[in-house]
């Protein structure tokens, strides 16, 4: 089965009311572990290649390894681009055929922002391509720190819902991602903070009353750090501080039933995946056959991620919907 349009998935998922799951893809063992589940869970899947994936793998590795994937099996699969930080990133992807981009601008000024994104729009839509933008600013830092930087904020900057609809306007972007205090990584929260839902709630609606339709939402930093994979780790002498913190997966739930379209997960795969590498070193140290440590990761990320589409993202069961 070739690749499936993500403006196909979009609308099925908007239609069926279910969030489609946007996990990072680094390397086999890890895209096994997703196409295997959502091909066992039936769910329709996006796989996103981050800029650092790229240069980590080769994009022309991890283009082959999809095509593999694709192949040997029947889901529907989507391939966007991450965290796209420069046009000339989103234009390779865009030129190497993935299904859709993001450009990521959201450190930048609202004006700089939506003019970079309407040019990666521009060029994307004649080439069939869907774009992903995002305004408002996460907590913490943005995507790969590298030579541009990928800018920093303590307290993010939340999406305000008027300028949503504006930037969505100006720049005809096909769907956001939203900045309602989500953050990357393993340490999301602090005592009481919480993702703001009236705010993204907010959002959607001031969407629809601009006559937007069924806007799709982005959920960036989804991942919910579950604490037996932390507390697995450190078990197996890891490091992990005692204050990680994820999104409760209530929260993704009331997320998904508000309309966000896309949810991304990649923190969540990097834990299963270390919690059960950790436990191989420690329970088999004269092992070195590296399948005897990655096949039991493989395994823990497979059912990390049927768990999240059969009952957090609700998709499971509507791959040939
Ligand atoms: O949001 C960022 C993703 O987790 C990708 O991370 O830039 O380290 O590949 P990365
Ligand atoms: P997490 O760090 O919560 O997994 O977020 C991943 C993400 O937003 C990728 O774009
Ligand atoms: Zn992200």
């Amino acid at each position: 089965m070739p690749l499936t349009h993500t403006k196909d998935l979009f609308a099925k998922a908007l239609k069926g009311k279910y969030a489609l799951g946007a996990f990072n893809v680094n390397n086999m063992e890890l895209l096994q572990a997703i196409v295997e589940a959502c091909e066992e869970e039936k769910a329709p899947v996006m796989l996103q290649i981050s800029k650092g994936a790229r240069q980590y793998a080769n994009p022309v590795y991890l283009k082959k390894l999809i095509e593999a994937a694709v192949g040997l099996s029947t889901i529907p699969i989507a391939v966007h681009l991450d965290h796209g930080d420069s046009f000339e990133l989103c234009k390779d992807c865009i030129d190497e055929g993935f299904t859709s981009v993001m450009i990521d601008g959201s450190h930048l000024p609202f004006e700089k922002n939506a003019e970079v994104c309407k040019k990666v729009v521009d060029y994307a839509h004649k080439r069939n391509c869907v774009v992903e933008g995002e305004l408002g600013m996460l907590v913490g830092a943005q995507h790969d720190d590298g030579e541009e930087g990928g800018g920093y904020s303590k307290g993010g900057v939340y999406t305000h819902p008027d300028e949503a609809v504006e930037f969505v306007r100006a720049t005809g972007v096909d769907s956001l991602a939203v900045a309602i205090g989500n953050s990357h990584g393993a340490y999301k929260f602090k005592g009481q903070q919480h993702l703001d839902l009236e705010r993204l709630k907010a959002i959607k609606k001031a969407l629809l009353d601009a006559g937007l339709g069924d806007y799709p939402l982005v959920l960036h930093g989804a991942s919910s750090v579950p604490k037996d994979l932390a507390q697995e780790i450190n078990r197996y002498g890891g490091k992990l501080g005692e204050d990680t913190a994820g999104v409760p997966e209530a929260d993704i739930e009331v997320a998904r039933r508000v309309g966000c379209t896309k949810v991304n997960i990649d923190t969540d795969l990097r834990l299963a995946f270390t919690a059960a590498i950790r436990k191989c070193f420690v329970e088999s140290p004269k092992e070195f056959d590296p399948r005897k440590y990655l096949a039991p990761a493989r395994a823990k990320v497979k059912e990390l991620v049927r768990h999240k589409v059969k009952n957090v993202l609700c998709c499971a069961g509507h791959a040939f919907d």
